[in-house]
């Protein structure tokens, strides 16, 4: 089995400000469809009742924030906010059309004042998961909420639960060896249990938290046949970085093996495999 040096097990806020959020931008409409059906769910879970000022946590180049424009009442202010000054970019030319209330913040909303809360709804999709210190980001987020104001995050379920993720490690781990994740540091799976994103939001003063499960047929890249989506698992997954420098004859048999596995999961022409997202909800008190 060949042994070649592993990419960080982990990624972090700070890797989101540089590389990785150039990465995700650069792939972005193959990202965003990907992750599309999660949006219905996830916003679904907040009250949009009345005109409200929300905020999207690591909104990344906007995708969700245009759904939210769509579903908020007229009169309310939809602001995203992301570390990564690309993705911020993109978002912002995106909304640039709208007439509504919207803008885009740069940054770290581990530490940083609420640009111009205080809001009565936070809304994350995959956004909350690589925090340096997740205590103090989530009591930070809680400080940015205006009394009784709402919380919907959306991040990953257990690994079994997601082999559109897995079956990339499990394709690699049969070439090569992987070690295995760190399951507390930043990264897709830090909240898989669920529990502790849970006491995290109770100690930063949250209530009425609640977690259910959105589980679905994930589209890979969009929904694309088994070898386009093989090429988008390499440059969407940080493993696929170690099959960069893997030599060529292993990266081949990467491939061809999660080509095997994707083609087992192809409806209407395009592959699309199992997720399970928790939506977590909670509201500060009145
Ligand atoms: C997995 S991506 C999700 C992007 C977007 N929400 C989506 O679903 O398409 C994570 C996003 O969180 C942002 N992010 C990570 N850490 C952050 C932080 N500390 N403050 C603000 N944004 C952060 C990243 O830049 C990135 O856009």
């Amino acid at each position: 089995m060949s042994q070649i040096q592993p990419p960080a097990q982990s990624v972090s806020s700070q890797d989101w400000a540089h590389e990785r959020g150039q990465k995700w931008c650069d792939q972005l409409a193959a990202m965003e469809a990907t992750l599309d059906p999660v949006d219905a769910p996830l916003i679904d879970a907040l009250d949009l009742d009345r005109p409200l000022r929300i905020a999207e946590i690591g909104c990344g180049g906007g995708g969700t924030l245009l759904k939210l424009l769509r579903h908020a009442q007229a009169g309310s202010s939809v602001h995203g906010i992301d570390i990564s000054p690309a993705l911020a970019d993109r978002a912002r030319a995106r909304i640039a059309r709208h007439e509504a209330d919207a803008a885009i913040h740069v940054a770290n909303a581990e530490s940083a004042a609420a640009p111009e809360g205080p809001y009565d709804r936070l809304i994350s999709r995959f956004g909350i998961m690589f925090f340096d210190d997740p205590q103090a980001a989530f009591s930070n987020l809680s400080s940015w909420l205006a009394p009784g104001g709402q919380i919907a995050f959306a991040v990953w379920g257990p690994p079994p639960q997601n082999p559109w993720m897995t079956s990339l490690r499990e394709a690699v781990s049969q070439v090569m060896d992987v070690p295995d994740p760190d399951p507390d540091a930043p990264g897709p799976f830090r909240y898989a249990g669920g529990d502790k994103l849970l006491g995290l939001l109770k100690e930063a003063g949250l209530r009425d938290l609640n977690i259910r499960d959105w589980r679905g047929l994930i589209p890979l890249g969009g929904g694309v046949p088994p070898e386009p989506a093989v090429d988008f698992a390499f440059n969407a997954f940080s493993l696929g970085d170690l099959l960069v420098e893997a030599d060529e004859a292993v990266t081949e048999e990467v491939r061809q093996r999660l080509t095997q596995c994707y083609a087992a999961h192809v409806q209407d022409g395009g592959v699309h495999m199992e997720a399970c997202v928790h939506i977590v909800t909670g509201a500060r008190s009145a």
